[in-house]
This record gives structure tokens, sequence and C-alpha cells, in this order.
């Protein structure tokens, strides 16, 4: 299947993100809980923006989406790095904005941006690695189906959970006719 330019969810859109869209982001609220900071994107200037757009940009290894709520508006950004298509993986990562989250968004995204990397990318896994503080991310990641499959330090001396969504038991809850 070609890789679409747009992943329709439930209720959010996964656009492909473009330049402008980082200055959008900027303008984000910032989260005050202390294990969130690194969530607070560092775009204050220009060249930051322009730096953060061009290490993320999509390219043989990355795809990176703008999640876009019921009225178009960006409410966070989610994608794959690390892709291996031989091994048939990748890692996600996202971030919804700190005042819309907790309304379901971060799950349908997670969801679409799965659909689209067994679908489209044909990848068998999706991995990730979440802090073990983490509580939310780590309940939107068990309800999805994902599966811990060890730990590891981080920095600041933290713990990661690695998680792993099989493309198995993605089709298993959202495409039983396949499995
Ligand atoms: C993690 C994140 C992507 C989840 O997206 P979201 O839109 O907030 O999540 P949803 O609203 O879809 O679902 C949240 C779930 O967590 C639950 N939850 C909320 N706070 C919780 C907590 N402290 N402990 C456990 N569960 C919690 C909610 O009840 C809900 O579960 P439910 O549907 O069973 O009721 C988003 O919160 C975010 O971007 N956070 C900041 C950055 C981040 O942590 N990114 C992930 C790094 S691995």
């Amino acid at each position: 299947m070609p890789e679409p330019t747009q992943i329709q969810g439930e209720r959010v859109v996964l656009r492909e993100m473009v330049r402008a869209d980082v200055d959008e982001m900027a303008k984000w609220p910032r989260f005050s809980e202390p294990e969130l900071q690194w969530a607070n994107l560092d775009l204050t200037f220009p060249s930051d923006r322009d730096l953060y757009f061009e290490r993320g940009r999509s390219n043989a290894t990355r795809r990176r989406f703008v999640i876009l709520d019921e009225t178009g508006r960006i409410i966070g950004t989610i994608g794959l790095r690390d892709l291996d298509f031989r091994r048939g993986d990748g890692t996600l990562g996202i971030i919804i904005r700190a005042d819309a989250v907790d309304r379901g968004y971060g799950t349908d995204a997670i969801r679409s941006l799965a659909g689209y990397a067994f679908d489209s990318l044909g990848l068998r896994r999706v991995l990730l690695d979440v802090a073990e503080d983490n509580y939310r991310a780590q309940r939107v990641y068990e309800k999805l189906g994902f599966t811990t499959i060890g730990s590891h330090l981080g920095p600041q001396i933290v713990t990661y959970i690695d998680m792993s969504l099989t493309r198995d038991e993605y089709y298993r809850r959202n495409r039983p006719s396949k499995v």
C-alpha cells in the first residue's frame, strides 16, 4: 500500500509536519510537572524552530506528523524514528500539548499511527520507551496492546520501560478479519 500523506483517526488527523507548524507549536503552554519538563520543546527563537524541524523531518529512517483535532488545530506531534525495514520495526514518540491531554486524543493518534506503521510501512513491531513514572503514557500504551519487553537506565538516572506492539496483536484488536 502506498504511504498516505494524511492518516485519518477516529477524531484526529495525522498530517506530515511542515515548517510553519513549528511556529504554532512554539505557542503551546508548558507542562508544569517536573517529570514532563522534557516535553516542553525549546522553540523560542526561529533558529531553534529551524533546527527542531530539520532534525525531526521525515527521511529514510523517520516519519514525523502533527496531530490535528476535529477543528484542524494542531494539538500534538507524533512520529516514528529509527525505522529499520529489514528488521521490521520503528520507535514511536508522541507529545500532546499540555492543555489537550486526557481527552482521548493520544490514544486515537497512537492507534492511527500504529495502523499506518503496519499497513503502509509493513512493520512487524512498533517499539517505544517510557519513563517508569509516566503513568498516564503507560496506561495508554497498555490499553492499546503494548507489552513490556525490558527496561534501561536513561539520562538523569531515570529508568525507562521498553515496550512493543506487534502487528498480530494490533490486528487482533483492530482488524480481526486480518488475523
Ligand atoms: C502520554 C500522552 C501521549 C497520552 O495522550 P492523552 O491524549 O493525554 O491520553 P488519553 O486521553 O488518550 O488517555 C489517557 C489515559 O490515561 C489515564 N490516566 C490519566 N492520568 C493518569 C495517571 N496519572 N495514572 C494512570 N492513568 C492515567 C486516563 O484515565 C486515560 O485512560 P482511560 O481511557 O482508561 O480513562 C499525553 O498525555 C502526552 O503527550 N503527555 C506528555 C508527553 C508524554 O508523556 N509523551 C509520551 C512519552 S513516552
